[in-house]
């Protein structure tokens, strides 16, 4: 197997092509990204996601929350305006692309909406409590697995972005089983379902099966409740504006990792590092030439 560092030089071409901008565009230019997740109690990893998908881009953000019982509940991001929030039924689930998981929980709701996704969504992040209800239910892998089947959908569409126990989880071993050879478990993933997988840790790896790379960015900063959460918000926004699974992801995991190491430089961290300071970093980063 090939497996190469992801290096500033790596992704450089990446976010150049990220970084052509029409003078004469729009919102529509760089598409719709929308967050499915923030059951009660987790409201805020929604709202990361949203933060983060906010600052690397997309041109319309919206966050469709789980466990809402009526519209006039629907909680906002009131540091955020611009990120428009609905109960996660009235979300649209084509042209946008979505990423679904970040605090998602596990009801019947949830598993319906995952099934949606699954069936309607071209561009699809899937993370956190999704991926751990796809490691449970059947109907949910068939799905998953049918994505990359019909001749209408190109292979470039869909990343997860397991943890070590979710990746477990998922393979039905153990966590110290994924550790022990995390490229075979990334390898493993991805093949058997046609799609990108980022293994995330300490040196992620992200691999479409065939070829793996592993980031080098990052620190112990890193290393607190809701990082994860941005990392799948900025994969989002990635896919939204226009990027393929596979470099979607690999910027992703650098750029979250450099934002992360920007921060540490200028004395925020690694103790104490808080996940909502990475998403204005990450803009930092994207922005940089
Ligand atoms: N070095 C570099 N990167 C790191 C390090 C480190 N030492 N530690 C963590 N990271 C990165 C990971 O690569 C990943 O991108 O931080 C992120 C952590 O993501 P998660 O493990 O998903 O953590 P979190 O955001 O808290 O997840 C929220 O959802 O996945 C569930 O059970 C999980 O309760 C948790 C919730
Ligand atoms: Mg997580």
């Amino acid at each position: 197997f090939p497996i190469s560092n992801i290096e500033h030089n790596q992704v450089a071409s990446i976010q150049a092509q990220l970084q052509r901008r029409a003078h004469a565009s729009h919102k529509g230019s760089y598409g719709d990204a929308l967050i499915i997740g923030g059951a009660q109690g987790m409201r805020g990893a929604a709202f990361l996601a949203g933060r983060a998908a906010l600052h690397a881009g997309a041109g319309k953000v919206h966050l469709g929350f789980v466990d809402i019982t009526s519209e006039n509940d629907v909680p906002l991001d009131i540091m955020h305006p611009e990120i428009m929030c609905r109960s996660a039924e009235q979300c649209q689930l084509q042209n946008t692309s979505v990423a679904i998981g970040p605090g998602l929980g596990q009801s019947e709701s949830s598993k319906e909406l995952l099934l949606q996704c699954l069936k309607l969504t071209h561009d699809l992040v899937i993370d956190a409590d999704a991926l751990n209800l796809i490691a449970q239910e059947p109907p949910l892998q068939s799905a998953l697995a049918q994505r990359n089947q019909s001749p209408l959908r190109g292979f470039c569409n869909t990343i997860i972005t397991p943890h070590p126990l979710e990746a477990a989880r998922l393979l039905s071993c153990t966590v110290q089983e994924i550790q022990a050879d995390r490229l075979k478990a990334a390898t493993e993933l991805a093949q058997k379902w046609n799609l990108i997988c980022v293994l995330k840790g300490s040196g992620s790896l992200v691999t479409d099966g065939h070829t793996c790379y592993v980031n080098g960015s990052g620190n112990p900063g890193l290393a607190s409740g809701g990082t994860g959460d941005v990392l799948t918000g900025l994969c989002v926004a990635l896919l939204a504006q226009g990027l393929c699974a596979f470099d979607a992801a690999r910027l992703a995991c650098y750029v979250h990792g450099a934002a992360a190491d920007q921060l540490v430089a200028a004395g925020v961290g690694p103790i104490g590092l808080c996940a909502s300071e990475l998403p204005a970093a990450i803009r930092q980063y994207l922005n940089r030439r």
